[in-house]
């Protein structure tokens, strides 16, 4: 019996040497230490040992045993310790690679021009003044001299936000940044109404029309108005400021016209254009005709500086709406509308 014993225990010892994994572990601890083990068999027979062999039987037994254990803790221990070797060389972090940078935002590029205006205008003397987008269809149509059912009404189709119970002065989304130039001229005047300050502002923000679009023309769109009100104020003025502002923007050769043209507010009134820089003046599908329309503009009508509290025989003053992204357009040579505000990150990221 005690040949057995040394038998199971070199046995047992030799198998464990080849047990690569836990699964050949668990296999040899049934195998060998489990209750159907030779070893357990042995100990289950102990009962027909006489009172002599029993105890040295019993303790080679016991160190058998322990033998086998031990060196099953042992092996359990190796394979734990060769698995997490392994999984720090396979998983291997290299904490000395430079970092991701962080995309860093930009100003779009409405902003950009728009932030130049404002810089422009203000070395000319022009203050920002901020006016609302929704807007009352008295300010944004009667005051400036456009009647009820008046015609050229139909110049800028008009999103309605709120009509019921308003009569004949429906909330609108204002279709121009004029509705803001007797918002500022009744503000101005209001502090000293016998002797009114002068003005000279620009008013810069969103603009929405029900328009048809196309590369030039989207149903929102940013204006920058500008209105200059005082005594003796001249259409040399206004043909002054708009040209040097196209030199500041473009140059000393840039090439600027007006054209004769109608606002219900202005008298008289013009178109301001700047020489197409897309297609070199040719025509192309952003101007149509060589020349692209900045903006409308003209000499502030009587009736609309009345309203804004200005008495038009003591005051003239004068009004341009220029639309920035037009600007931007030729300044950065955009060839459509339409990507200012579909958040194209291709087209973005280019400014
Ligand atoms: N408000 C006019 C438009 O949007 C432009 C304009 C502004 C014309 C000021 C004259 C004076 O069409």
């Amino acid at each position: 019996m005690l040949e057995k014993l040394n038998e199971i225990e070199r046995l047992g010892l030799e198998a464990l040497e080849t047990v690569r994994d836990e699964a050949a572990l668990e296999a040899w601890r049934v195998a060998h230490l489990g209750r159907s083990s030779a070893l357990m068999q042995l100990f289950n027979g102990f009962g027909q040992l006489s009172k002599e062999e029993r105890p040295v039987m019993g303790q080679r037994a016991n160190e058998v045993k322990k033998a086998l254990e031990a060196a099953f803790n042992a092996r359990s221990d190796e394979l734990r310790q060769a698995a997490l070797k392994r999984s720090i060389e396979q998983e291997r972090l290299d904490v000395t690679l430079p970092g991701r940078r962080v995309p860093l935002g930009r100003l779009h590029p409405d902003t950009q021009i728009l932030r130049e205006l404002y810089r422009i205008f203000g070395e000319m003397g022009f203050q920002v003044y901020c006016s609302r987008e929704v807007e009352s269809d008295e300010y944004n149509f009667q005051l400036l001299n456009f009647p009820i059912g008046h015609p050229a009404r139909d110049m800028q189709d008009t999103y309605f936000v709120e009509s019921e119970g308003r009569g004949d002065n429906p909330i609108v989304l204002r279709t121009h940044t004029s509705p803001g130039q007797i918002r500022a001229m009744r503000e101005i005047s209001s502090r000293n109404p016998h002797n009114p300050a002068p003005v000279r502002i620009v008013l810069p923000g969103m603009v929405y029309r029900y328009e048809q679009v196309d590369a030039r023309h989207e149903t929102q769109f940013d204006q920058i108005e500008g209105l200059a009100v005082g005594p003796g104020i001249t259409f040399s003025d206004l043909k002054g400021t708009l040209a040097d502002l196209a030199r500041r923007l473009f140059g000393q050769n840039v090439r600027t016209r007006f054209r004769a043209s109608f606002f219900p507010f202005t008298e008289p009134s013009a178109e301001f254009d700047i020489e197409c820089f897309l297609c070199g003046g040719k025509g192309c599908n952003v101007c149509g005709g060589g020349w692209l329309e900045i903006g409308g503009c003209g000499m502030v009508h009587p009736v609309v500086l009345q309203n804004g509290g200005y008495d038009p025989e003591r005051y003239t003053g004068f009004a341009f709406g220029l639309g920035p992204q037009r600007i931007a357009m030729l300044r950065y040579g955009i060839n459509d509308i339409r990507y200012f505000w579909e958040n194209d990150l291709r087209f973005l990221e280019q400014f």
